[in-house]
């Protein structure tokens, strides 16, 4: 059992595939398992359809929005943020339009500077960023960065002690001290959970504990809080285009100041993290992540989040 197993079950959840920002007056293609969707921002909100009029299967995202409306660029059909076809030009307005003239529309929501869209029924809510509307913090965005690799590998990345120090040397670890802080995994109906006192490393010196929270199924909540008070957020999350090519955004959030110097260097930090990443994650292979635990070959300790992860996923395989 692979990643695209849980495609099917990933329709009923929520998934990031834009940010908000990049969405104004033209429509924008994306792509969400393996669907080809096209987002517009009409004046009742932002709306989602198959990107495929259903005339003559031209994409929507190559046409425009007029007031309320959608239309296809190639014979003008109208369609409405429902995706129900309300003109078709060539015919007289008197002559009924046809029932099948619709294209699937789907749940479409804005949330953390992204749009989400839920392929079908939401399983469970768009996962929890607390820190995002508490003005006590402020934030950047790292991303979007575009991987090789399908989103659970990222995610299962993201919480991947052990790598650190090879991957990160310098940065988040230091390889005279490679051995990763054992930690009691939680699991909860739609996520993981768990803490550990981290060792300070270079890129954060003062001592932390970090609370990290799992979403199943691409996204991680992360606090590092520092007994003083101060806590550096990560929300992290991921939108799965196919088994193979995913997209990830990673919002910094911090409830205490840094100078513009020290902003521009942890940015900066930040990117050359994801890059270091990135060559590892897009040569592993399979590109998907197996979720049956006798794939690959997991170490007591070090492995114990990215197990109960391939669980919690492997759960959603099950037809
Ligand atoms: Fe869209 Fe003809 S293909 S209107
Ligand atoms: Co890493």
């Amino acid at each position: 059992m692979n990643e695209r197993d849980a495609f099917p079950a990933l329709r009923a959840y929520w998934h990031p595939v834009a940010r908000s920002a990049d969405l104004q007056d033209k429509p924008v293609a994306v792509s969400l398992l393996n669907e080809r969707l096209a987002l517009f921002r009409l004046p009742g909100g932002v709306t989602c359809l198959q990107d495929l009029c259903i005339h003559r299967g031209t994409p929507l995202s190559l046409g425009w929005m007029e007031g309320d409306r959608i239309v296809c660029a190639y014979h003008g059909w109208n369609y409405n943020s429902g995706g129900v076809c309300t003109r078709i030009p060539a015919i007289s307005p008197d002559r009924p339009i046809p029932d099948k003239a619709r294209v699937p529309a789907y749940q479409c929501e804005e949330r953390y500077g992204l749009i989400w869209v839920c392929l079908d029924q939401p399983h469970a809510p768009i996962p929890e960023c607390p820190e995002f509307d508490d003005p006590n913090y402020s934030r950047y965005l790292v991303g979007p960065v575009t991987w090789d690799c399908g989103a659970a590998r990222s995610i299962e990345n993201f919480v991947d002690q052990a790598h650190f120090p090879w991957v990160h040397e310098g940065i988040l670890g230091d390889r005279a001290n490679p051995e990763t802080i054992p930690v009691k995994v939680q699991r909860c109906p739609e996520e993981l959970r768990y803490s550990f006192v981290d060792r300070p490393n270079p890129m954060h010196p003062i001592p932390h504990r970090r609370v990290y929270r799992i979403y199943r199924p691409f996204a991680i909540h992360q606090r590092k809080e520092r007994e003083n008070g101060e806590v550096e957020a990560s929300f992290f999350v991921v939108t799965p285009h196919s088994s193979k090519r995913s997209t990830n955004y990673l919002y910094v959030l911090r409830n205490f100041a840094l100078s513009e110097c020290e902003l521009r260097e942890r940015y900066e930090l930040d990117m050359k993290i994801m890059l270091q990443d990135k060559i590892i994650v897009e040569n592993q292979r399979p590109e998907e992540l197996p979720l049956d635990l006798s794939d690959e070959l997991h170490i007591k300790g070090p492995d114990a989040v990215a197990v109960e992860y391939r669980r919690m996923l492997a759960e959603l395989g099950v037809v």
